[in-house]
């Protein structure tokens, strides 16, 4: 066996090589996005590949279906595989991924035409929620009101459409609450020219996303959202609430780790559709419908390491609870290596 992790700073990759070196097990760290990768997978004769995907990062977008669908062609084990990955970022594909299985999605609807687009928020009920097909902490998500904005919105997504990376000073208090749990002043002013770097480069290659509307039901009388994560045999949650005033919870950084307050249909859902799916990891997003079933609004492969450090338990697949510290990095890797 010989584990290839993709480089990257921070993210899950650096508990997979503290894993790797506790358990003495043979890995390599390697730069997928150099032209010989496969090369070098032949030459070392790679058995295993890990790729913790990052959603902010059009490069990491574009390349990972070439590599990991090859790696696999050569019958190398993927993490995260196909079932987990091809849907990485993107909403309209999940559509039809949990449409494929009957799983509770949040109704959604897409379109691939203005014309299709406009007859549809013309007989809608008013407000839909809008969203992008890729983004994070809800920047590309949008309550569309009035027709009038609808209409906007539609004709915006079928002319130059909309870069789907933040500016560097939008979401400017998301921004702020991670840049003050930087405590080391010269760490968070290196961070931030990075950042200021990055978020550049981002603006500049990012395809502008167009020629579709993708619009989901807007669910009232949300004062929260649950994420629940399924990685291998066990599951995990949180609440995080929204904002004042704003109908989004995630981003907002109000988390509660109550397990007690958590809706375990959820749990159940989560682990049903990860099963169904073949999925290794998943953190779905749940709201209630009209009548307080939990609908999913949807599910992402990767999700911010630190922040569920503070779970005080998981749930086994018999929906049992265990209350201990966990670390869900290792999981992935126990199971992965097993498969
Ligand atoms: N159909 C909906 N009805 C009501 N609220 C919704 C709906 N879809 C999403 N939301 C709210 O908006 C937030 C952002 O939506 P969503 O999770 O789809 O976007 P995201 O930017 O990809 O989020 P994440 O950071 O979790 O990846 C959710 O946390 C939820 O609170
Ligand atoms: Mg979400």
């Amino acid at each position: 066996m010989k584990i290839a992790i993709q480089q990257r700073e921070g993210g899950f990759t650096e508990r997979w090589v503290a894993y790797c070196q506790k358990n003495s097990l043979d890995y390599l760290l390697v730069d997928c996005f150099s032209t010989d990768i496969l090369y070098l997978f032949k030459k070392e004769k790679i058995t295993h590949l890990m790729w913790h995907l990052n959603h902010a990062s059009s490069k990491d977008l574009m390349v990972y279906p070439y590599v990991m669908n090859t790696a696999e062609n050569m019958g190398i084990k993927t993490f995260p595989n196909f079932n987990t990955r091809w849907h990485f970022d993107d909403k309209v594909a999940q559509k039809y991924l949990f449409e494929s299985i009957d799983a509770p999605l949040v109704k959604s609807d897409v379109f691939y035409e203005k014309e299709e687009a406009l007859t549809f928020l013309d007989k809608s009920q008013l407000p839909l929620v809008a969203k992008l097909k890729r983004g994070a902490g809800s920047t590309n998500v949008k309550l569309i009101k009035t027709k009038a904005e609808g209409v906007e919105y539609i004709q915006k997504l079928f002319s130059e459409g909309i870069v789907p990376t933040a500016t560097a000073l939008g979401n400017f208090d998301q921004k702020l609450r991670v840049a003050k749990q930087i405590k080391d002043p010269i760490k968070l002013a290196k961070k931030t020219i990075g950042f200021f770097k990055k978020n550049k480069r981002e603006r500049t290659l990012a395809h502008a996303e167009k020629g579709y509307v993708y619009f989901q039901e807007f669910m009232p009388n949300n004062d929260f959202d649950i994420r629940i994560i399924v990685v291998g045999d066990i599951a995990f949650g949180i609440r995080r609430f929204n904002n004042e005033n704003d109908f989004r919870a995630s981003g907002s950084g109000k988390l509660d780790f109550d397990v007690s307050k958590i809706d375990l249909e959820t749990v159940r859902i989560a682990f049903d559709v990860t099963e169904k799916i073949g999925g290794q990891c998943l953190a779905f997003d749940f709201v209630y419908d009209r009548n307080r079933e939990p609908k999913i609004v949807e599910v992402c492969f990767g999700f911010s390491m630190k922040a569920y450090d503070a779970c005080p338990g998981y749930w086994k697949r018999d929906m049992s609870f265990v209350e201990e510290k966990f670390n869900p990095q290792n999981i992935m890797m126990e199971k992965f290596l097993k498969e």
